[in-house]
């Protein structure tokens, strides 16, 4: 017999699931473009990994499997406003950028200046299953701006799983 999914208590349960939010940067040649991804984790010490999923339609998620890296910004608590800048339309592709200065890191992935910082992955594995890819990004390189406490899903409202 296959198994039933109550989908009202799966919705609830995976709500519940801590997330914080960040800042995903890819690139390939001269296009730049950034996303809000707030389904991240770290996956390994050694070698550093971390997990994320990323939309399967998004234009995002071609650039990462075409170019093998992207990067992860750390937004401090106070900057629910630029994470909004970058989950919405914009004008053209890279067009989220003009709200914050950023630095290209040594892979040549953007790193926004004014987050707590940012890392470059290079991509090592990944589950194309379902409406999102799992990628799993190698840390290659650490920017850290400055210390302080990250913004956290919870403390924006919003909703972003179930
Ligand atoms: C709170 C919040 C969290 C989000 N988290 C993710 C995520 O983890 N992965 C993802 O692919 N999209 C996530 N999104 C949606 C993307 O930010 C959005 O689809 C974006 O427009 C994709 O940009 P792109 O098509 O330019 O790559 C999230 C949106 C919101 C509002």
């Amino acid at each position: 017999m296959s198994p039933s999914l109550n989908t009202d208590a799966k919705k609830t349960l995976l709500r519940k699931i801590p997330h914080g939010v960040f800042i995903c940067g890819v690139a390939e040649g001269e296009v730049i473009n950034g996303f809000t991804a707030s389904w991240v984790t770290q996956g390994s010490f050694e070698p550093p990994l971390v997990v994320m999923a990323v939309r399967a339609d998004s234009t995002s998620n071609g650039i990462i499997q075409r170019t093998g890296r992207f990067s992860l910004n750390v937004l401090a608590a106070d900057q629910k406003d630029l994470a909004a800048v970058f989950f919405k339309p914009q004008k053209g592709i890279g067009g989220r950028f003009d709200a914050a200065p950023y630095n290209l890191g040594e892979l040549g992935l953007p790193l926004l200046s004014d987050a707590l910082g940012g890392v470059e992955c290079e991509l090592v594995g990944q589950v194309n299953h379902g409406d999102h890819t799992v990628f799993v990004g190698e840390v290659k390189t650490a920017q850290l701006n400055r210390d302080g406490v990250a913004l956290e899903l919870s403390a924006t409202g919003w909703t972003y799983g179930g």
